[in-house]
This record gives C-alpha cells, sequence and structure tokens, in this order.
C-alpha cells in the first residue's frame, strides 16, 4: 500500500547551515550532501541563490551546485532530488545556470517578515514569483513554495489563517507542484497548526500539494508533524539534528530533527525510506563538525547506545 509513505525532505545544507555564525567550509557542506545521500532520504535542499550580502553562508551556492552537478546525471543521482532557494530572478538566473532541476520560492504569510526577509511586500512577492514560476517551468524546473510565519510572526504577532490560504492558492495556481506550510520561529502550538492547515484545506486545497516545515524552539514541532500527519499531510522538511536557527527571532531553534521525525514515523509504521541509524550517525558527525550540540534527543539517545 502507498498510504503508509512520508516523504521527507531534508533541508539540513540549507535551512540548516544558513545562520551558522562562522562560514562553513564549502568541503563539510558537500560531505554532509554526500553523506545524506547514503540515508536513502530522496529529498534534500542543498544551498540557496540569495543575495551573499544577506546570507554570507550561502555565498558558495554556485560551487556547491557543481558538486551536486557530478552525481546528478546518470544513475549516480540515486532517483535523490536536489533543490535550492531562490528569491528573485537574479537568484533564478544562477539557479537555471548552475543546472538545478528544482527550485523552491519563499514568501511570508505577514508582511513585517516578508519585508525583513526578502524585502517586499506580500503582492510585491507573489508578483515576483509568478514571473519566476513561468521561466522555470518552461526550462522544464520544477518549483515548490513556502510560506513562512504559518501561525505567528516574530514581528506582526499571531498571522490570520487566510492569509496563507491566499498565498497557498496562489503559489500553487502559477504552477508550484507544493506548498510547504512553516512555522518559521518554531512558536507554533499544536492547536494553531491544526486550525491553518484545516483553513487551507477546508478552501479545497488537496493535502498532497502540502509540507510541513516545523522548527523546533519550544518542543512543539513533533507534536505538530503528528497534527499535520492527522490531517493528511504526507511531506515533512526536517534538518538533521536539528541544525538551525532564524536570524530575526532570538532564540529560535532550527527544524525539527529529523531522527526525531524517523524515530515517531517509524515506530507509528510509517514508512520513510530512510535510515535512522545512518542519519544519526550523521547528526553525531555534523554536530561536532560545527561544535554545536546535538539538538536531536533521538540522535542524541541512539549515539549513546
Ligand atoms: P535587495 O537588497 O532588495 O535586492 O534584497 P536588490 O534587488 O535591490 O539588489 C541588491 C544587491 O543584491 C545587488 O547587488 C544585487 O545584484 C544583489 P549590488 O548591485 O548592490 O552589488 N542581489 C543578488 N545577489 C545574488 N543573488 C541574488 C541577488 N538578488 C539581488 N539572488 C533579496 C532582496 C531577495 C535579494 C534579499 O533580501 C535576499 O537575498 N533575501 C534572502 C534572505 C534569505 O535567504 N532568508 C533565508 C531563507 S528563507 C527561510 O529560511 C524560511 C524557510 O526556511 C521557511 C521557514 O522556515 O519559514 C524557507
Ligand atoms: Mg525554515
Amino acid at each position: 500500500p502507498t498510504d503508509n509513505k512520508v516523504r521527507i525532505v531534508e533541508v539540513s545544507p540549507r535551512d540548516g547551515l544558513q545562520n551558522e555564525k562562522s562560514l562553513v567550509p564549502t568541503d563539510i557542506k558537500c560531505e554532509l550532501i554526500d553523506r545524506l545521500r547514503e540515508t536513502g532520504v530522496k529529498n534534500i535542499e542543498v544551498t540557496s541563490f540569495v543575495s551573499p550580502k544577506w546570507v554570507p553562508q550561502m555565498s558558495d551556492a554556485g560551487a556547491i551546485m557543481s558538486h551536486v552537478r557530478g552525481f546528478q546525471s546518470g544513475s549516480e543521482d540515486r532517483g535523490i532530488e536536489y533543490s535550492v532557494l531562490a528569491p528573485n530572478q537574479k537568484g533564478l538566473d544562477a539557479a537555471l545556470a548552475s543546472g538545478v532541476k528544482e527550485i523552491a520560492i519563499f514568501g511570508s504569510a505577514s508582511e513585517g517578515f516578508s519585508k525583513q526577509n526578502i524585502n517586499c511586500t506580500i503582492d510585491e512577492s507573489l508578483q515576483r514569483f509568478r514571473g519566476m514560476c513561468e521561466k522555470a517551468l518552461k526550462q522544464g524546473v520544477r518549483v515548490r513554495g513556502y510560506i513562512s510565519n504559518m501561525c505567528a510572526c516574530p514581528i506582526d504577532g499571531l498571522v490570520d489563517p487566510k492569509s496563507v490560504v491566499r498565498m497557498t492558492k496562489e503559489m500553487l495556481e502559477m504552477g508550484c507542484y507544493e506548498v510547504s506550510v512553516a512555522d518559521t520561529t518554531g512558536v507554533a502550538t499544536p492547536d494553531q497548526v491544526h486550525r491553518t492547515l484545516s483553513a487551507i484545506l477546508d478552501a479545497g486545497v488537496p493535502a498532497n500539494k502540502l509540507a510541513a516545515h516545523f522548527h523546533d524552539t519550544y518542543g512543539t514541532a513533533v507534536p505538530n508533524v503528528l497534527v499535520a500527519l492527522s490531517l493528511g499531510i504526507r511531506t515533512f522538511d526536517s534538518s538533521v539534528s536539528g541544525l538551525g536557527g532564524c536570524p530575526y527571532a532570538k532564540g529560535a531553534k532550527g527544524n525539527v530533527a529529523t531522527e526525531d521525525v524517523l524515530y515517531l514515523l517509524h515506530g507509528m509504521g510509517w514508512e520513510t525510506g530512510i535510515d535512522l541509524q545512518k542519519m544519526s550517525e550523521i547528526g553525531t558527525w555534523v554536530s561536532e563538525k560545527l561544535g554545536r550540540e546535538n539538538g536531536s534527543r533521538a540522535g542524541k539517545a541512539i549515539a549513546s547506545m
């Protein structure tokens, strides 16, 4: 049966690393991708073609993509899809030139964060994304959409689900194959997540067009995964060892840890195709390399056995 399958999008090389204070050497990023390729994961978000002034950590996007291109063709890609973030036409052009097959556009359901993250209003962003989708799709490149601040914004406070619904519909209309709805700062509680996701589904968006992207600041990310799962969502974004953080929200933590999500899902009988043991070893390795504490509870438990 296909109804016990869950798809994991491993976002650690991008979301996990983009806020690391000191520049992570390109070699380490490439090794992280190489190691992730051995786990069975089928979707890896590898880098961003954003302004190096805004996010210096991602300024080696071209080098990361040339590494990925090395195994992207032929059987070496192992059926793995590699995606990159692009904020505007300039980023899209650079991404296309680097040979990407999938890009992700990213907007915010709140105005304050839209301004702070991509320096434009929600309406301006949607207009920009429309042009980007047109160009990417024409070249056979898939587009994924992200919506930040699904429940609350670090600048504007609580977010009206209507704004998330509107953006989801527009992003799908312009040709995104999927929209990943994000709790950017990891503040949402399960009832809030339920309300926002239900609003999107009630507006007629099929659950298989949605992904959920939870950050884990207050310990609600795993419960939030369960809520999304109960509503029919089968794609989750996560980072090995819970890497990451948000520059615009003090104390905000990384993505929900892939190991924690895998432990939950596998224990409940869901299949991800990913080897939890191998993923945990990567969590231990990358935490050591970056000199930070392993942010995965499951990963730490497995490492101590
Ligand atoms: P801007 O300053 O308004 O851009 O930034 P601009 O068009 O006025 O250009 C200013 C300068 O940047 C120019 O260079 C451009 O060429 C250059 P100058 O003439 O001054 O030398 N530039 C670029 N360079 C490289 N690549 C580009 C690019 N675009 C312009 N693509 C911009 C607007 C969108 C570029 C900027 O705000 C930006 O890069 N923002 C990205 C911020 C970011 O990466 N945030 C993190 C990712 S989103 C996220 O983490 C949320 C997510 O995980 C989901 C969730 O958890 O919520 C996805
Ligand atoms: Mg994120």
